[in-house]
């Protein structure tokens, strides 16, 4: 029984310490902008041209030949950066195609089979501390492998494939310089920084809190507590039952996730075991914008949920899931100027990042 409690006290420690580590993450200022360009096309033409640009990880905008259209994927990044800037970026991707088709009439010169499809792809990353560029590179892929690479820091392009050698000095003249140079430059940072910095100026909001109560089909009480429509993204939800604090069974997080809206979602559960009635549980949360932790009592009856309201629930959490790319480490953006008030993050902006070769 002893042994017993000390697990607990241990697990909740452990849980504890895991939350602390969490939120100090999202309290970091930088972040990352990484464009991604995927050419097909044989020596001749261009068949296809696709665009993605992310930040932090979380999908902001993209591109096609097709439609030659930027779609931008969340929102209020579109207020962020403006119609002129979007349309800007519009017409320098519609622009870029001849670079791609360059390099597809070079690198696939050699093949015998004219016809032959080949992909050539560009990533183009720069990341922001606290406002300033810490660093910055591009990759160069030649039908899934990489043939060459920049740190711009370095300064010179590095040729990862023998073959490729003898492009290496095009790459490197003043005309493809100057231009991944202000590519780099205007649209891997700057677009980043207007997006950062509109989303510190956003006004916080807190979350909508619900909690409700189901019985699984193996008879098990599963709790769940949504938080949603908040900023900034920091947050807390924890399970307590009488007021205390501890591990009653197995607990489930979806991880903070963006809304359409730049606000947040995150919901937890709670599966209680058999044997436990479920009664005394509460979902406490803390938000910057709730002066003192909120306790939202579970519903003692189980709450109807209609099976569509369920299945369109699991869609979205899917297609959000999707859309994140896996983690979304958002980073926070905490302090602003001599204030020291301490702010949001955010999260995405719009079109891709550029640089030819
Ligand atoms: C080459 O790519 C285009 C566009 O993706 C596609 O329509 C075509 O079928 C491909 N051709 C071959 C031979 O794979
Ligand atoms: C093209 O072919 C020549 C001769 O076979 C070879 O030396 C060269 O490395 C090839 N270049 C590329 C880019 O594949």
């Amino acid at each position: 029984m002893e042994c017993r409690r000390r697990w607990r006290w241990f697990s909740s420690a452990c849980f504890l310490i895991l939350v602390e580590f969490a939120l100090r993450e999202t309290m970091a200022v930088r972040h990352r902008h990484v464009g991604q360009f995927t050419a097909v096309g044989t020596t001749h033409s261009l068949l296809e041209l696709s665009a993605i640009s992310f930040i932090d990880d979380v999908e902001v905008g993209s591109y096609n030949k097709v439609h030659q259209q930027i779609i931008i994927k969340v929102p209020w990044t579109s207020k962020a950066l403006g119609v002129n800037y979007i349309t800007q970026r519009r017409n320098l991707l519609v622009d870029h195609e001849k670079h791609f088709l360059w390099m597809m009439h070079y690198f696939a010169k050699n093949d015998t089979n004219h016809d032959r499809n080949h992909t050539g792809q560009l990533l183009a990353d720069c990341e922001m501390d606290n406002d300033i560029k810490v660093n910055s590179h591009v990759h160069i892929i030649w039908d899934g492998e990489e043939i060459y690479r920049i740190d711009e820091e370095v300064g010179h392009w590095e040729y990862l494939k023998p073959e490729f050698k003898k492009y290496q000095h095009i790459l490197e003249s003043p005309f493809w310089t100057d231009l991944r140079k202000l590519y780099m430059n205007q649209y891997c940072v700057d677009l980043m920084r207007k997006i950062v910095w509109y989303s510190i100026l956003r006004d916080n909001v807190p979350p909508e809190v619900t909690v409700s109560r189901r019985v699984n089909r193996e008879g098990s009480i599963i709790l769940s507590c949504t938080a949603t429509g908040f900023y900034p993204r920091s947050i807390l939800l924890r399970w307590e039952k009488d007021g205390k604090l501890g591990v009653w069974g197995k607990e489930t997080s979806t991880g903070t996730l963006p809304n359409a809206d730049s606000t947040f979602y995150l919901r937890v559960t709670l599966e209680l075991p058999p044997e436990d009635s479920g009664m005394g549980y509460t979902c406490v949360v803390e938000h910057i914008e709730l002066k003192t932790p909120a306790v939202y009592p579970v519903p003692e009856k189980p709450t109807r949920e209609k099976p569509w309201v369920l299945t369109l629930g699991i869609m979205l959490a899917v297609i959000l899931l999707l859309s994140c790319a896996g983690i979304f480490t958002a980073r926070k953006k905490r302090k602003r100027g001599s204030t020291g008030q301490l702010k949001r993050s955010f999260t995405s902006t719009t079109s891709p990042t550029p640089p030819p070769l």
